[in-house]
């Protein structure tokens, strides 16, 4: 498999001076083709500003003060705006966390979703109004006829979240990044998006950067996962030894709070406290207020980088929840 996408000490700060946001405190991961990459973790941990930055979409108050972004060994950090305009909504697209935000509010679905495929592709505007319409039905939309000729305010949250995926897949990019793309769908419009986009890293050999809270839906969907707590990512792993071998706290903490059917008398335990104030991030571990494992060292050294503890587990932890046993 080839690597798609490299992400490499990458920092983000919003605004300046004192009341500067330390969004993204040097984040690395890499995307192999055809690999489903979950990034987990609550709400502020920068989840979202990872792919705006990715995408070189961040906000004007947004930037990167360090690190790089390699996209099928292009640079697109320095790439020019012509540059990414090709790669982008081609061979990178995105599924915005706000589908109907994202929209473009006075312009019809149909003229959009024709617009990215006109921008990329040289066919004419009947194929490339088939072909939107193809795309629609396949997500499952009802009637693609009536949806093109509307405007993103008729359409319900789901049909517009669904809109925004039919544009981002139309021209079969080779890497996908969806941020909550099922958040605001029922349990059965889910499960479809979610084997959809199964289907298109398996099939199309397309590399998707997943971004969830939801840990029921990294258990279904992810090869490998990252866990993102304050800007920093804690732990990345494979799917199956992140939930049974999880290593740092935050991580045991995250898969403590989810029901289980096959255990329903385990007690739930909700983890306690707040994340930190991004603004005045410490020097130390930034799960330490909220850290059942803390030991004197947390609180006097910087905060841990991530170690590779076996082949393709990386934790950031001066003390993991359990030492992996090798044989
Ligand atoms: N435009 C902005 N200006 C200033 N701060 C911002 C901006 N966008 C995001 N932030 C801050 O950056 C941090 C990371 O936000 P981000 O939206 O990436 O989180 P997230 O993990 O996507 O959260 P959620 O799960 O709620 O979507 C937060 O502290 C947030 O307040
Ligand atoms: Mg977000």
């Amino acid at each position: 498999m080839a690597e798609t996408l490299r992400v490499e000490n990458l920092h983000v700060r919003f605004g300046v001076g004192e009341d500067q946001v330390k969004a993204l405190n040097g984040v690395s991961l890499t995307l192999e083709s055809g690999e489903v990459y979950c990034l987990v973790g609550e709400s502020g941990a920068g989840k979202s500003t990872l792919a705006l930055a990715i995408m070189g979409l961040l906000p004007v108050a947004g930037s990167i003060t360090q690190g790089r972004v390699i996209f099928d060994g292009v640079d697109l950090i320095h790439a020019s705006a012509e540059q990414m305009r090709q790669l982008r909504g081609k061979d990178i697209s995105m599924v915005f966390q706000d589908a109907q935000a994202a929209l473009n509010p006075v312009q019809l679905v149909g003229a959009q979703l024709e617009e990215v495929i006109l921008t990329h592709m040289d066919v004419s505007h009947r194929v490339a109004n088939r072909m939107a319409q193809d795309m629609l039905k396949e997500l499952g939309l009802p009637d693609p006829r009536r949806i093109m000729g509307s405007y993103p305010f008729s359409l319900s949250g789901g049909m517009c979240q669904r809109v925004m995926l039919a544009i981002a897949l139309v021209l079969k990019p080779k890497l996908l990044i969806a941020d909550e793309p099922t958040s605001g769908l029922d349990v059965t419009l889910q499960a479809e998006i979610l084997q959809r986009l199964t289907n298109l890293s398996v099939e199309q050999n397309a590399a998707i950067l997943l971004i969830t809270h939801d840990m029921g839906v990294v258990a279904h969907m992810a090869k490998r996962v990252g866990v993102i707590y304050a800007g920093s990512l804690m732990e990345s792993a494979d799917v199956i030894p992140l939930f049974k071998e999880s290593q740092h706290p935050y991580t045991w903490s995250l898969l403590q709070s989810i029901p289980r059917l096959d255990d329903v008398e385990k007690n739930l335990q909700p983890l306690r406290g707040t994340p930190p104030n991004m603004v005045t991030l410490p020097e130390e571990c930034p799960f330490l207020p909220r850290c059942h494992k803390a030991i004197s060292r947390c609180r006097v050294e910087p905060k841990p980088a991530m170690e590779e503890i076996k082949p393709g587990h990386e934790v950031a932890c001066y003390n993991p929840v359990a030492p992996i046993v090798t044989v």
